[in-house]
């Protein structure tokens, strides 16, 4: 599909980070965007400044289902259709499972995880009907190779990819297709509430990866109608590395993040 000027893409998490990354990108190349998030005032400020008419869908929830699809059927009317939509709202809580809440564990579930079912259902139809469309799931290379303090989060993750590995079959011959993206350590405010306590295998921050770089590799897998993008592609390496062999995975992450990110020989 190309993404240009009369694409309908539906963002959510559109906010910050990545998927404030990728409404600017889609604006610039003439799409309508439709913002949706929580914060609304942050939507309202991004839709001033980005080039072109946009919908903005603030105080919508993704764990919320009512509310995810009444933005998205508001979005199609809005926009006449929907052609791209892009779950990738997401947060994380990066703590020992035996310490963890449940209530941050069932966070990371309905946000994570059920945000990306309510979002990609309650579009689908819309594609279907039009017989052309693309879907982007968010999910992270923590869906690939789990870490200590991310047991929940790589969880959700590994969900994601899951339904998406799968819904992407399920799509052929509809003229609707899907991408999955894998992203590594991209510098956004995922980990701001946190950053206190974070593990010392994280190497995140603010040298990590520009969430501007993940979006133009977002886009130009939507274009090429790619299986997946992993960035930065250290990504792709550690994820075929655990599959064919997780203890080879464990020596490359303690080579590559030290002892803490695979501690158990
Ligand atoms: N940054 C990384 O290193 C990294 C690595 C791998 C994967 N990822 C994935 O990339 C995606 C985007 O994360 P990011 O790094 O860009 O984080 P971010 O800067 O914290 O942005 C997260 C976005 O999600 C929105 N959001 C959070 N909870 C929401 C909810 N319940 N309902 C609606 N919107 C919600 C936030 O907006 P509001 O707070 O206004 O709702 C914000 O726009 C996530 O799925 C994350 O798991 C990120």
């Amino acid at each position: 599909m190309n993404v240009g000027a009369g694409t309908r893409a539906l963002v959510t998490g559109a906010s910050r980070g990545i998927g404030r990354a990728l409404a600017e990108r889609l604006a610039a190349r003439g799409a309508t965007v439709g913002l949706l998030a929580r914060s609304e005032s942050e939507l309202e400020a991004l839709a001033d400044v980005l080039p072109g008419d946009h919908v903005v869908l603030g105080g919508v929830d993704v764990g919320d289902r009512a509310s995810v699809e009444g933005a998205v059927a508001r979005f199609a009317e809005r926009a006449g259709g929907i052609d791209l939509v892009v779950s990738n709202a997401g947060l994380t809580h990066y703590e020992l499972v035996r310490e963890q809440s449940v209530d941050h564990m069932e966070e990371m579930t309905r946000v994570n995880w059920l945000g990306t079912v309510y979002t990609v259902k309650s579009a689908l139809p819309t594609l279907l009907r039009q017989g052309s469309g693309h879907v982007v799931v968010v999910s992270s290379g923590a869906g690939h190779r789990s870490f200590p303090q991310a047991a929940v989060y790589g969880a959700t993750k590994a969900a994601q990819r899951m339904f998406g590995e799968a819904l992407r079959h399920e799509l052929a011959g509809t003229g609707v297709s899907l991408t999955m993206v894998y992203p590594g350590e991209i510098a956004t405010s995922l980990h701001d509430h946190e950053k206190e306590r974070m593990p010392s295998w994280y190497k995140g921050g603010p040298n990590a990866a520009p969430a501007r770089s993940m979006a133009d590799k977002i886009i130009t897998g939507i274009e090429e109608d790619a299986r997946s993008v992993y960035h930065p592609p250290i990504v792709r390496l550690l994820g075929a590395v655990h599959g064919l062999s997780p203890a080879a995975g464990d020596r490359m992450l303690r080579i590559l993040r030290g002892p803490s990110a695979a501690p158990r020989r």
